[in-house]
């Protein structure tokens, strides 16, 4: 069944480009344009859920909870609607103070993590019996309709990307991104928040990420694999991204520590003079997330170049062709020329592609790691 892959976490990071290909067919109406009428996303909610909505409260774990940093920040910039992440594990008990038209959205790929259904069963219980604009409003994204979360919420996004074997998540974080961009289309559509001409240079953008995400598999990998040896003994790894791929930073730390065991940590890359640039040296290596077109860009090239002045060595995960880059990093992950909003859905992947590679070259159980399962239902 791993049709040719060495393991079931690799063939899952080839099949992303088929599984944003399927998300954006379920979500999108293929007909939409601007001038005829039809609103450009289709989840099948019911308008109620967002009826004067003040506030979206977003409660996961793990690599969903990095989805939904992203989320945040696209129904936040976006929308235009004010958004919390929280670790489920910590909502629960310190639950934040009632507020009205509130949408919660609970973030499970397997719909069965025990600290994300809590979280969720106890804000519908203390909303039950409250005057209705407190009124329970839950929606779930999982790759698993039929989960006990599907039980517990009265709407889901299914995410469509087939059962994912590896425990690492791969190609159901990408679904997870792609039902977030297309429910904050969605309410920056009807909430009237985004032009005409940037739904439409987001919606083209989106069409667009398949082919980007196969190009750097195809010409990646190999590359990939052949860095990844240089790093089989290394026993620390900094990420670093700002805005939108600081999350990404977060998910590539995560993928790395999980499936290699090598201590990894990703921060915002402002952050770093704050304290973790304490911990650099020759024998810590940065990946910096740079993507051209904000002000994150500058920023963050000069985070990287004060990693530098520190012997770190430096990855950039960026576009090849930008010459300033092109000098300060030693080593290139590159990725396509896209928006910086939609540039997630490319930037993880050569994260993804070397925490497996470093992995396997250690000759470690990538699809079952140590002490790890791939649904945690005890809390
Ligand atoms: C990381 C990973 C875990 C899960 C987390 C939540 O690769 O797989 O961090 O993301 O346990 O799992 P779900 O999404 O099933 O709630």
């Amino acid at each position: 069944e791993k049709q040719g892959f060495r393991h079931f976490m690799l063939k899952e990071i080839y099949e992303q480009p088929g599984v944003v290909r399927t998300c954006l067919e379920a979500y999108l109406n293929s007909d939409w344009h601007s001038s005829n009428g039809k609103p450009p996303v289709n989840l099948s909610l019911p308008a109620e859920l967002y009826t004067d909505l003040e506030q979206i409260q977003i409660v996961a774990c793990g690599t969903s909870w990095h989805a939904s940093l992203v989320g945040k920040y696209l129904l936040e910039q976006l929308a235009g609607i004010p958004t919390t992440v929280q670790y489920a594990s910590e909502f629960r008990y310190a639950p934040p103070p009632l507020m009205p038209n509130t949408l919660t959205i609970g973030v499970t790929q397997s719909g069965e993590t025990a600290d994300t259904l809590a979280a969720l069963a106890m804000e519908k219980e203390r909303r039950m019996n409250q005057p209705p604009q407190f009124k329970p409003r839950l929606l779930g994204i999982t790759n698993r309709p039929e989960s006990s979360l599907g039980l517990l919420v009265s709407h889901l996004i299914d995410t469509h990307a087939g059962i994912e074997i590896g425990v690492a998540a791969t190609k159901t974080f990408i679904a997870q991104l792609v039902a977030f961009y297309c429910l904050a289309i969605d309410l920056a559509y009807r909430r009237q928040t985004l032009s005409a001409d940037s739904l439409e240079k987001i919606l083209e953008g989106l069409r667009l990420l398949p082919a980007e995400i196969e190009m750097i598999l195809e010409v990646q990998e190999r590359y990939i694999e052949e860095l990844a040896h240089g790093f089989v003994d290394t026993q620390d790894f900094i990420f670093i991204g700002r805005g939108i791929n600081y999350p990404i930073a977060l998910e590539g730390a995560l993928k790395l520590k999980e499936i290699s065991y090598i201590h990894a940590e990703g921060y915002p890359a402002g952050e770093m003079k704050h304290g973790p640039i304490a911990l650099l040296d020759a024998k810590v290596p940065v990946v910096a997330i740079a993507m051209p077109g904000g002000v994150n860009y500058e920023k963050v090239l000069s985070n990287a170049q004060e990693a530098k002045a520190r012997d770190s060595q430096l990855i950039g995960v960026t576009p090849k062709d930008e010459g300033e880059a092109a000098e300060i990093f030693d080593r290139l992950l590159p990725v396509a020329m896209v928006d910086e909003i939609l540039s997630p859905i490319v930037t993880v992947i050569p994260l993804q592609l070397l925490a497996y590679h470093i992995a396997a070259r250690r000759g470690l159980d990538v699809d079952q790691p140590r002490n790890l399962a791939k649904s945690v239902t005890v809390e």
